[in-house]
């Protein structure tokens, strides 16, 4: 019996240091600030002498200012990832200020390497995102100011700005680097294109739409 719950509790490890290794890997250290200067290339950046470390390569400002939303899209991230706060290298979390014009969408897009947690500071939200295959479940709501919502990682979601004013969100991701990838702009704006004959097929569609939408992107 011991050794039957010894083996199982030994199971229970393996999973669970494999499932650490499909995320970043855990510090071993306080903190690792980013060295600029280092040329040391590894999974992530080199870290600066502890002792040479200071508050402010932990700290970001200006995140109170709103972000120009003038674009196609009518949307603007702001960034405070590891190239923003030095001192978020190894440790696995990075912010968002999303600004959106009235109407304005975050285009369809994933995040490969984090969970995404958004809270609306101002105005409403529609957001979503789609379940993978086979299900492609569309799970979908209407936030307002104050409400939190959560994108699973490596899953395709959006938000849009339901309301006449601006809106503002912020989002936690759960790396330093979390990685963006737009549909879009992956699919249609390749470089180079992916075949048309081969979009056209996997979309269904005739060629014209596809160089309609290559043209876009
Ligand atoms: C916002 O961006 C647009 C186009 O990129 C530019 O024309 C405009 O001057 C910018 N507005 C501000 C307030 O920076």
């Amino acid at each position: 019996m011991a050794h039957r719950i010894a083996f199982l509790g030994f199971v229970a490890l393996a999973v669970c240091a494999s499932l650490s290794l499909a995320a970043e890997p855990a510090s071993l250290q306080d903190f690792c600030v980013a060295d600029a200067s280092g040329n040391t290339l590894m999974n992530g950046m080199a870290c600066k002498n502890p002792a040479m470390v200071q508050a402010s390569d932990f700290a970001f400002s200006g995140l109170h200012i709103p972000g120009n939303t003038s674009d196609a899209m009518g949307f603007r991230v702001t960034l405070v990832s590891m190239t923003q706060i030095p001192g978020l290298n190894t440790l696995r979390i990075s912010l968002v200020r999303v600004d959106y014009a009235p109407w304005g969408i975050v285009p369809l897009h994933t995040h490969p390497r984090a969970i995404e947690i958004l809270t609306v500071i101002e105005g409403s939200l529609e957001v979503g995102f789609v379940t993978s295959n086979p299900g492609n479940r569309h799970i979908t709501k209407i936030l307002k100011k104050g409400d939190v919502f959560v994108f699973p990682v490596g899953l395709i979601h959006y938000q849009r700005n339901i309301g006449y004013g601006n809106a503002v969100a912020i989002a936690a991701l759960s790396s330093q680097n979390p990685g963006v990838i737009t549909i879009a702009n992956t699919v249609f704006g390749s470089k180079p294109d992916i075949s048309t004959d081969l979009l056209a097929k996997a979309f269904q569609v005739d060629k014209s739409a596809v160089w309609q939408l290559q043209a876009k992107f």
